[in-house]
């Protein structure tokens, strides 16, 4: 289940027009706008794709095409810990895809969405740079290599635990 937008705060609209400011007038300027908001504030605000839209002279609807196009952005705030399973090439040969339904299963939560808990969002990344050591996952940025359903659980109990 997705975890339900939260109100926008003073603060994450003050650092979306920071982020405006500072490179509205860049060619080309869409998409590192984009990534500079949901680094910063883990995901782009519903309520502030219009702000984002005017500063650039697009539509809503453009940027909003933007946004669900690329699965890598998120319009709702994440759990607390973010967990990519990559399902890149090498790591499909290793057996990604059945780790990737593992991983739905063990955590009752599907691919794009968040553990009711709110503990958990599960992601697909696509080559996290350890192809050498695949099936490999990310949690928090953190890559591990060589992952099996039973070092999947493991993982994710140690960073539930540290939550
Ligand atoms: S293909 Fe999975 S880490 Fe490169």
């Amino acid at each position: 289940m997705a975890v339900d937008a939260i109100p926008v705060t003073e603060q994450s609209r003050l650092s979306v027009h920071q982020v405006l400011h500072r490179r509205k007038d860049e060619p080309g300027a869409l998409l590192p706008i984009l990534h500079d908001i949901q680094d910063e504030l883990g995901f782009i605000p519903s309520d502030l794709v219009a702000d984002i839209a005017a500063a650039l002279n697009l539509s809503r609807a453009e940027v909003h095409g933007v946004i669900t196009y690329y699965h890598h952005f998120r319009s709702t705030a994440p759990g607390r810990h973010v967990v990519q399973i990559c399902r890149a090439e090498a790591c499909q040969a290793m057996g990604a895809e059945a780790l990737f339904a593992h991983a739905q299963e063990h955590l009752a939560c599907k691919a794009h969405h968040t553990t009711p808990d709110g503990s958990v969002t599960l992601e697909a990344a696509y080559c996290l740079g350890l192809c050498a050591s695949s099936p490999s996952i990310a949690i928090n940025g953190e890559v591990h290599a060589r992952v099996t359903p039973i070092k999947f659980e493991r993982l994710m109990a140690e960073a539930r635990g540290q939550a």
